[in-house]
Formats: structure tokens, C-alpha cells, sequence
């Protein structure tokens, strides 16, 4: 009886709201087989609607890309859909999935290594957007070729490949061709974003099919500009009580302030000093312990110390579920340059990125049952999955973003410039100089910004929407840290309000 009158109420308006079609068509054409039900580690009811699967951009040798859409918890018919880019070369985005953004958090299973078990994430930026996470390029994590040499890539090809992938993507699901469309990431992704925001523009004013809605984007400690990147973690470093003013006043008459592209002996050897100084440093977050796998145990059982002394520099998360940090970075004072970008593994002769702990991820993702669930290929054909991976050869061959940030916010796109500014990866000193150089007009003024009646960091806005702003006590991947405060400036970004 229900049922009948269900079906009745939905074909009368249907039919007469046949001028608001759009509000109806939401989810009806997604491709069914994409749907994921239900996920093993978590035992309660999905907030919204979870696709995944591959799209094979390129038939040749079946090069597959994999992507995780994760509905809006709001309005998917009207609110963004946002993509999400994890750096590298070589992360998976995962990671944001995992450990900055998604829908779960992520609470390591007993004994060590096995199947975590998974909570809803109050900060999941599915709460005001659809999400679409996708491994790129081919070779990093689920996503794979049936050849090797589909694994040699650099920026420009990544750029169309991802292009081509949301392309295909937006043809599964045309019901979200209308919503305002971001691209987003962090750390190497600050080259994936603006390249591929750029093929994108390109693409709509070509007239390319379909026609994306893009709207504008978002880089998070972001890779940019080899100068600019390469000469700003020694003024970090001083600023943040690292370094002595000795040794600043030293190596800045040394290298004139040129730390990138050092010319004299001279300012190699006070430079070799600072990066002695910092070297024991968790790079991802001054603040943060560097992660080590297994840890020098101070018993905390015996320890005298009070429980809140004993919490004391923790990061703030509905759920703790480790102590790490990650990214993707280079040794100190080596940003990318142009030419081959070594993946992590290749840097530290296979050694695990250093200060991290990927291992509620690993079991997760390499779990066969999970595999099923969010249909990816099991590990003998898709591989193993992992953070970071050294199966790709990858080239910088975009050289500096500046160009790509002036093209596109000049033609209107938004863009929004974020930076943990506890981060020694790519530290908010290179961030703020660069945009500042961009040579746009000051339309707001340096200050604070606040979430619930506290300071959440600093920005400064430009014309042509170009907004640089930090968020305070975040480090390298800032939803992880600042969960809470990212979530609102996602939010305030995305719908265009002043932050
Ligand atoms: C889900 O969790 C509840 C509470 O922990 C438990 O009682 C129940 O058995 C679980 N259900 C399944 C299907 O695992
Ligand atoms: C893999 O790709 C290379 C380069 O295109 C090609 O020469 C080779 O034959 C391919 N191998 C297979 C097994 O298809
Ligand atoms: C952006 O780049 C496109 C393609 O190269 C060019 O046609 C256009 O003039 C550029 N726009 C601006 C504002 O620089
Ligand atoms: C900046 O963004 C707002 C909100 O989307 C828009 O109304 C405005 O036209 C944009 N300004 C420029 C200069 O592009």
C-alpha cells in the first residue's frame, strides 16, 4: 500500500514538474554496478551514496584509472563536486581519503595490521560536497596499465590523462554536469591541479564534450615555482626559532638569498649547517613527533606525568588513529626541478617515507574483501597497493604553476592558495611570496580568520578571487591536522563567501 503510493507520488511529479527535471535526475543515471553498499571494517548505515570503480582511459594496453565518489551528505543535486589530487608523483589519493577528508575515520585494528575498523567522520568534506578521490597517474595506487611502459609519465601527460578520465567520468555521471565543478590537492599536486584546471579551461572553451562547470580550485601546500619553493624553507626555519639569528644572518650574507641555486662554497656550507639543525624534524610538521616504527617506549603506565601533560601537543581528531605525516616531499632545499622527480622509495633507497605510518591504510586497502567491496582488481592484477609508490618514471616538465595561476584566475576562476603553516615541506613562506608575486592587487588586507570565536590563521586576498591563507598549527596535509577548521574554509571557499 505504501509502496503504490510512493510510486504514485513520484510519477505525479515527475510529470508535473517536468520543468524541474534537474532536481529529479540525481543518481538515476549512475552506473548501478558502481554502487558500493557496504565496506568491511564499517557497520552502520553510508550518510550518502559511495561509487567507485576504473575508468580505462586509454585502450591501447588497458590503462585504467580508479576513482571513489563520495555523495554530498547534503544536496548532491546542487552542491559542488569537488576532485581530490594526493601529491607525490606516486601518492595515492587515498590518503586524503584515509587520513584527511573522507567519510570515515580510520581506527587501526587489533593485532596490529589487520582489518581497521571505520567511524563517520563529522569533517568529511562530503558534508558539503560530492567528492571524487582518483589514483593518478596510471601506476599509483589502485590505479594500473597492462603495460609498464604506460608508467612513464610526466605533468603534461598526467594533466590530459586526468582530463580524459573526468571527461568519461562526467559521461557516467551526467546528472552532476551541472554542479559547479572544483579540482583540488596538495604537495605535488600543487603541479596536478593548475595543469589540469588548464586542460580543463581549454577543453570548455574548445567546446570538448561534455562541458564541465568548473568553477575554480584549491592547491594545499602546494609544489609551484622551483625559486620561490626552493628559497623559502631557510626564513621558515629562522621564523619558526630553528636556527640561531647567528646562523640566519650567516647563511643570508652568504647565499644573498639565494638558498635554491647555491653559487659559492661558502653558502653550501651554512646551508649544510642549517639543514643539520633541522634534519631530526617530523618535515610534514614541526610540531608533530616523528613517527618511528618502533617507537623508544616511554611507558606511559609508569610515567608520573598527568594525563593531560601526557596529551599534550597532540592533534585534535574525533579519532586518533596514528602519528604520521606524510606527503611526499624532497630532502631539504631540494624542490622539484624540471627533469625526473624521484618518487620517495627511489630518494630513500626503499626505506618508507620517512616520520610516517601508512599502516591503517595498507590494511585496508589491501584487504581482498575491501578490494571487492569498493570493486577494484585484487592485488595479482592491479599490484599492491601503497602510499607512495616508486612503479612510475615521472617527469616536471610544466615548469614553473605561476603562469597557469595568472591564466586562470585572470579568465575567472577561483583559486584559493591554503597552507598548513607548521609544514617544512612546503613551507607557507614560498606559498605567500609567490602568490604575492603575481603582482594582483590587494583586496583584503592581511588578517586573522576565525572558527568559533578563535583565530584559524591568517589570509590575504587578492583581485581576480586569487585568496592565500594559512591555517594555524596545521601541518603538510591540513584536514588531518585541523579537521574542523578546514571543513569551514572548504565550505566558505566553495560557496564563495569571505573567509
Ligand atoms: C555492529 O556494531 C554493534 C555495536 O558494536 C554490534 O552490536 C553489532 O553486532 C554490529 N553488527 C555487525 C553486523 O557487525
Ligand atoms: C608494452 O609497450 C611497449 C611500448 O609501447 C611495447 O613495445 C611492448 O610490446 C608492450 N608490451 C606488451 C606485452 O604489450
Ligand atoms: C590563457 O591561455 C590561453 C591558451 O594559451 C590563451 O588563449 C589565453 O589568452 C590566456 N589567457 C590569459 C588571460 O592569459
Ligand atoms: C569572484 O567570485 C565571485 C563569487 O563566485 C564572483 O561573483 C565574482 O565575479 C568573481 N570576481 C572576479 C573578479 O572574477
Amino acid at each position: 500500500m505504501r509502496n503504490t503510493h510512493l510510486l504514485c507520488f513520484c510519477n505525479l511529479i515527475l510529470i508535473l514538474s517536468f520543468q524541474f527535471a534537474s532536481n529529479f535526475v540525481p543518481t538515476l543515471s549512475a552506473p548501478e554496478a558502481a554502487i558500493v553498499t557496504n565496506i568491511p571494517g564499517f557497520n552502520g548505515t553510508f550518510p550518502s551514496k559511495h561509487y567507485s570503480g576504473y575508468v580505462t582511459i586509454d585502450e591501447t594496453y588497458g590503462k585504467k584509472l580508479f576513482y571513489y565518489f563520495v555523495e554530498s551528505e547534503r544536496n548532491p543535486s546542487k552542491d559542488p563536486v569537488v576532485l581530490w589530487l594526493n601529491g607525490g608523483p606516486g601518492c595515492s589519493s587515498f590518503d586524503g581519503f584515509v587520513y584527511e577528508h573522507g567519510p570515515f575515520n580510520f581506527e587501526a585494528g587489533k593485532p596490529r595490521g589487520s582489518l581497521p575498523t571505520l567511524h563517520l567522520n563529522p569533517y568529511s568534506w562530503s558534508k558539503v560536497s560530492s567528492i571524487l578521490y582518483l589514483d593518478s597517474p596510471a601506476g599509483v595506487g589502485l590505479s594500473y596499465s597492462g603495460n609498464e611502459s604506460d608508467y612513464i609519465t610526466g605533468d603534461l601527460k598526467t594533466a590530459s590523462d586526468s582530463h580524459k578520465f573526468l571527461l568519461k567520468w562526467f559521461e557516467l555521471y551526467p546528472e552532476f554536469l551541472s554542479n559547479p565543478f572544483f579540482i583540488s590537492g596538495e604537495s605535488y599536486a600543487g603541479i596536478y591541479v593548475p595543469t589540469l584546471a588548464y586542460e580543463v579551461a581549454t577543453g570548455i572553451d574548445a567546446g570538448v564534450k561534455p562541458i564541465l562547470n568548473l568553477k575554480g580550485y584549491m592547491v594545499g601546500n602546494g609544489v609551484t615555482d622551483d625559486t620561490f619553493d626552493g628559497n623559502a624553507l631557510v626564513p621558515f626555519v629562522h621564523g619558526m626559532g630553528l636556527i640561531s639569528n647567528e646562523l640566519f644572518e650567516a647563511v643570508s650574507a652568504e647565499c644573498n638569498g639565494n638558498y635554491y641555486n647555491p653559487t659559492s662554497g661558502n653558502c653550501e656550507s651554512k646551508l649544510s649547517l642549517v639543514d643539520r639543525e633541522i634534519e631530526d624534524l617530523n618535515i610534514y610538521d614541526i610540531l608533530e613527533p616523528c613517527y618511528h616504527d618502533t617507537p623508544s617506549i616511554i611507558s606511559l603506565k609508569n610515567s608520573k606525568l598527568p594525563l593531560s601533560f601526557r596529551r599534550l601537543g597532540e592533534t585534535e581528531r574525533p579519532l586518533r588513529v596514528r602519528k604520521r605525516m606524510f606527503g611526499r616531499a624532497w630532502p631539504f632545499r631540494a624542490p622539484v626541478k624540471d627533469g625526473p622527480v624521484p618518487t620517495w622509495p627511489q630518494l630513500m633507497n626503499n626505506e618508507n617515507v620517512p616520520c610516517t605510518n601508512d599502516e591503517v591504510a595498507n590494511a585496508w586497502l589491501n584487504n581482498e574483501a575491501v578490494r571487492k567491496a569498493i570493486h577494484a582488481d585484487s592485488a595479482n592484477i592491479a599490484g599492491d597497493w601503497e602510499l607512495c609508490t616508486d612503479r612510475i618514471s615521472f617527469n616536471h616538465d610544466a615548469g614553473s604553476m605561476i603562469k597557469y595561476h595568472k591564466n586562470l584566475t585572470s579568465r575567472g576562476y577561483r583559486a584559493i592558495i591554503y597552507s598548513g603553516d607548521h609544514d617544512m615541506c612546503v613551507p607557507y613562506t614560498g606559498s605567500e611570496a609567490w602568490t604575492r608575486s603575481v603582482g594582483y592587487k590587494t583586496v583584503d588586507e592581511w588578517r586573522p580568520w576565525i572558527v568559533k570565536d578563535q583565530v584559524a590563521g591568517y589570509t590575504q586576498g587578492y583581485e581576480n578571487n586569487l585568496t592565500f591563507l594559512t591555517i594555524k598549527g596545521a601541518g603538510h596535509t591540513v584536514p588531518e591536522y585541523k579537521p574542523q577548521e578546514a571543513l569551514e574554509f572548504y565550505s566558505r571557499f566553495l560557496e564563495g563567501r569571505k573567509i
